[in-house]
Formats: C-alpha cells, sequence, structure tokens
C-alpha cells in the first residue's frame, strides 16, 4: 500500500503542488511538507486495534485515550511486533523500518481502506503522526464527550512530514498575573495539536516570583504576592471582550493576588510537557525585572529597598547589584535549584530593558567598573551575563537572553532570543537564534484584522518568515525557529490568555514547520473554519476569524 518513498529534497519542492490539487478538503494545520491524497477512507469502529510496538506503546495509548473520549470506542493498545503487512481495520505505531532521514521529529502516515500505519524513527515523530491522524478525522473527533452518530472516517493518504525549525515556541509570562498548574496544563495540551514543542515559561518578573526555591523561601513567601491584580488601576484596563477578572484560588487569605508553583506542580508540568514532545524552558528574569525577587532578597540590590511587589503602583530599581559577590552566590544557587527541575537544555535569563542607569549611581557598580576596565553600563551588563553564562555553561546548559544580551558583547556559547533585532548579527558570529519579533510573535497584542501598525493579525502572523531578511544561506541554520510570546500585563485568566493565543498559534506554528513554498494565506483560511471548529469542541475560548477589529489598543 505504501508507495515507496521519495528523497527529502524532491518532497518538498512537491508540497505545494501536490496540496493543491489532490488535498484541498484536508484541513491540516500545520500543513504537512508532504501529502499525497488516495482514493477511499478507513473507518474508525469499536472493532479497530490499536497496536503499537514495545517501544512506542505509550505515544499509542495517547492517541487511544483522545479517540476514546469522543468516540466511545473501547480502544485498547496491543503491543505487537510491526507485521510488516497491510494491517486489517487496525492502527498501527511502529518505529521499525523508518526512514531516518525524517529526522527525530518526522513521521510517515499511511491511511488506507484497510488500516493505519503510523512510522517514525522516533516517539516524537510517532506522536506527530498521531495528532495528523485525528486532524483527519471528522472536528467531532476533539470533542470533550461522546459524540453519536457520526461515522469516524478518515480520507485515505500518504504523508511525509517533519519539521522547517526545531524551535516552535510559545512564551507564557505567569508573573504579571498568575496561571495555575491546570490552566498550564490545558496550554501545553493546546500546544500539541500544533506541534509546538517548546514552552517559554516565564516565571519570574517586577510583579511576582513564581517558583519555589527551598533555599530561599522568602522568594515565594514575599514576591508571590501582591496587593492588586492588575498592574494598571482598572479603568485602564485595555477594552479587550475577552477581560475576564482572574479566579478567587489568585487570592490568599489576606486578600492578596498571586500564587506560585511548588517543587512538585513544576515537575508534573514538566512531565506533562514532557508526554507531549514538548521541551519547558524556564526563565529567571535578570538583572533587570528582578523587583519581585528584590522584595523578597532586598540585600542582592544596589540600594537595598525599599521594594514592593505592588510595581503596579510604584516603580523601583528592581535590578540586581553586581558588586556584590554574594549577587552571583544567590543567583547560582537558584539556578542550581532550577537545573534540577527542568532537564531541557536551556536556560533563560531574560536580560532585557535593564535598567542599567541604576548601576551609575552605585558607588560601589563604579568601583567594579574600574577594576574590571568596563567603559560603560552595556559592558556591566554584559560582565553580568557572561558570569552567569559561565555558571550555565558548567552545569551543561545554554544560556539564551532577549535582544539586549548582545549590547557591551554577547557571551561566548549564548541564544539570542530576538524581539527587537540582533538575531542576523548573532547568527553571523555563529550564535543560534530564536525569532520572536514584536510586530509579527507578540501575542500579547490585538488581533485585529486592519491593523495599525501594533496590531499583530492572524495574517501578519501566518506571513512571518522566521529567517531574518539579508541573511546568508551559510548562517540561516542557526535560526532555531520561533516562538509566540504573551505577555499577560492585561490578561488575568485562561480565558482571555486562549483568546489571544489562538488562532495565532495555529499560524505561527505552521511558519515554524511547514514549507515556506506552500505558505497560502487563502487556503490556510480554508482550513482554519475547521480548525475554529476544533477549537470550539475542545473548549478553548479562540478568537473568531471575523470579528470586528479591536480600537482603543493604546500601544505596548
Ligand atoms: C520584552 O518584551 N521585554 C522581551
Amino acid at each position: 500500500m505504501l508507495k515507496k518513498s521519495l528523497g527529502l529534497s524532491a518532497a518538498l519542492f512537491c508540497a505545494a503542488t501536490i496540496f493543491a490539487a489532490d488535498t484541498n478538503e484536508l484541513a491540516l494545520i500545520p500543513l504537512p511538507q508532504r501529502v499525497q491524497r488516495l482514493d477511499g477512507v478507513f473507518t474508525l469502529t469499536p472493532q479497530t486495534r490499536i497496536y503499537a510496538d514495545w517501544s512506542s506503546r505509550k505515544t499509542a495509548s495517547f492517541l487511544a485515550q483522545r479517540l476514546r473520549i469522543s468516540t466511545g470506542y473501547p480502544l485498547k493498545v496491543h503491543q505487537k511486533l510491526f507485521p510488516g503487512a497491510p494491517p486489517s481495520n487496525d492502527i498501527f505505531f511502529t518505529t521499525q523500518n523508518a526512514n531516518t532521514n525524517l529526522g527525530q521529529e518526522g513521521y510517515e502516515l499511511a491511511v488506507a481502506t484497510n488500516g493505519v500505519i503510523i512510522r517514525a524513527p522516533a516517539q516524537a515523530g510517532l506522536f506527530y503522526g498521531g495528532e495528523t491522524l485525528l486532524q483527519l478525522l471528522p472536528p467531532s473527533v476533539f470533542s470533550t464527550n461522546i459524540v453519536e452518530g457520526i461515522s469516524w472516517q478518515a480520507p485515505c493518504v500518504h504523508i511525509e512530514d517533519w519539521p522547517r525549525f526545531p524551535w516552535r515556541g510559545l512564551m507564557l509570562d505567569v508573573s504579571r498575573h498568575f496561571f495555575n498548574k491546570t490552566e498550564v496544563e490545558t496550554i501545553l495540551d493546546e500546544m500539541a495539536l500544533y506541534k509546538l514543542n517548546r514552552f517559554h515559561w516565564h516565571l519570574t518578573d517586577d510583579q511576582g516570583w513564581r517558583i519555589q526555591i527551598p533555599k530561599y523561601p522568602r522568594l515565594t513567601q514575599i514576591g508571590a504576592w501582591r496587593h492588586h491584580c492588575g498592574i494598571e488601576p482598572p479603568e485602564k484596563q485595555l477594552p479587550s471582550p475577552a477581560w475576564t477578572a482572574p479566579t478567587p484560588d489568585k487570592f490568599g487569605p489576606d486578600g492578596r493576588y498571586g500564587g506560585f508553583y511548588t517543587q512538585d506542580d513544576i515537575r508534573q508540568i514538566v512531565a506533562f510537557a514532557a508526554a507531549r514532545h514538548i521541551v519547558v524552558v524556564p526563565e529567571i528574569e535578570m538583572p533587570g525585572h528582578s523587583e519581585a525577587a528584590l522584595a523578597a532578597c532586598p540585600q542582592f540590590s544596589c540600594f537595598g529597598g525599599p521594594y514592593s511587589t505592588d510595581s503596579d503602583l510604584r516603580i523601583h530599581e528592581g535590578i540586581y547589584n553586581p558588586s556584590n559577590p554574594r549577587t552571583f552566590q544567590f543567583l547560582d544557587q537558584v539556578l542550581a535549584e532550577v537545573f534540577k527541575l527542568f532537564p531541557g537544555p536551556y536556560i533563560h535569563i531574560g536580560g532585557d530593558e535593564v535598567r542599567t542607569n541604576y548601576w551609575s549611581r552605585s558607588a560601589d557598580c563604579r568601583v567594579l567598573m574600574k577594576r574590571e576596565n568596563l567603559h560603560t553600563e552595556n559592558e556591566l551588563q554584559s560582565y553580568f551575563i557572561k558570569k552567569m553564562e559561565t555558571f550555565i555553561n558548567a552545569h551543561g546548559k545554554t544560556l539564551i537572553g532577549w535582544s539586549e544580551i548582545l549590547k557591551g558583547g554577547l557571551a561566548t556559547n549564548a541564544v539570542v532570543m530576538d524581539w527587537i533585532g540582533g538575531a542576523k548579527q548573532a547568527a553571523e558570529a555563529g550564535h543560534d537564534a530564536v525569532m520572536t519579533p514584536i510586530d509579527s510573535c507578540y501575542l500579547d497584542h490585538f488581533h485585529g484584522r486592519a491593523s495599525p501598525d501594533n496590531y499583530v493579525s492572524l495574517e501578519r502572523v501566518y506571513s512571518f518568515e522566521p529567517i531574518p531578511a539579508g541573511l546568508e544561506p551559510q548562517y540561516q541554520s542557526h535560526i532555531l525557529g520561533t516562538e509566540g510570546v504573551l505577555w499577560t500585563e492585561y490578561i488575568a485568566s485562561l480565558p482571555h490568555a486562549q483568546y489571544m493565543i489562538f488562532p495565532r498559534a495555529g499560524a505561527l506554528a505552521e511558519a515554524a514547520w511547514s514549507p515556506k513554498s506552500a505558505r497560502d494565506w487563502n487556503d490556510f483560511q480554508r482550513r482554519l473554519k475547521v480548525d475554529e471548529w476544533r477549537l470550539a469542541l475542545l473548549g478553548v475560548n479562540y478568537q473568531r476569524e471575523n470579528d470586528p477589529p479591536l480600537v482603543g489598543w493604546p500601544g505596548p
């Protein structure tokens, strides 16, 4: 039944034409690299068996569980070595004889009238093959209840698929507003639908420290709570139709707003993400955006406070003191705890918008600059980041920072997250970079279709090209990919967060996964109609494509 595989370069060449000619009725997001529509349909029945080789049983169970919820069929996973013969009304997951050219995330999906084979070199690919199969079935398969009276048919296809970029991410700011464990898991579940694989978790900022560090309990005792829920008085809240108040669980017994993740919460979230092949990238902000940490531990600031986590009302320095060796001891101890919780290779240390002018007001910092022969505050910032990088690299991890870590000289192995430029410069110097430009990837900006400049419309996200203009081909592999960024100063609830994330995350997933040559806005809009149906069934509060543009966004 399987046609012999084309080579990957030929497959890339074919992607757009085959899709347009043969598979118009499919509504896959992100669009696979190569889709061949074949005659007929496969029908899932209560008698369908799901088979998996031993190493693939968990991945197969994930699909079986999803199918049971909406079909009500008693689908179980049976372990069996792939027989090599056409299946009989079965779904088979296997790594045997997989095409290794597909890579760790690639897969082959063959849907025939008599069965389905999902074959991949690694589990991530098998998982994505299962996600694609779900999108071939009627949208009701995403229902959270049993749906009766549906013929669970998938069109026969042969798909070969692999991602264009390895980094397909979403950032959630849980400092400005807190999202609890269940809410974070909901978002992770929704990311997996679109084969997004990096969850960038912005865990600390001026408005709240959200990660339990047993050695420094004050970080969460003090730093996780504030007197006001928003960071603007309510009358200045953005006029978003999706704004909803935080749930009561976000208020402590004394009425203060906040919350934090225990170490157990974090381990569970990391495991939940791993089951969906999502790597969690924690962000611990430094040297700026650190007011909550300094409210708890003012001894590591330049001027010793006073600090308050009510930074919606008062602006404080919020910046660590690099002239105090204990500051680095503290940060090293915090990161050592963070490394124990997050097995992924990356640690994001922020590095953006540092109010370095506070440093030059400090006599101790001026002495440090003289001693280290640092001429500018930017060089002092670079000194700070380089010191942290030495510690991070010694633990076998890679440092990521926002664009500003380029200032004063980039640390040796650092990865740049480009929100206001720098990726091209970094890539040309041999550094990796992730593209999150504010005008295409900032999902806290309104969607509005008739977009003024600071709106991030769905079409703008969809048409985003992650390779920076003018970057020569020999440097392009340094662009790891892209991610959507959700800052939550004005977003206090899960429904509002979902409204900002979806459907733009699907559009960005396509920019990150699918071949550039296959990008087609009209066809995406056609597929989106089906995808909106899926999101609605899943209970996601997504932004309807045909909503009128919003007005009144005061800008970033
Ligand atoms: C940022 O938006 N300050 C990275």
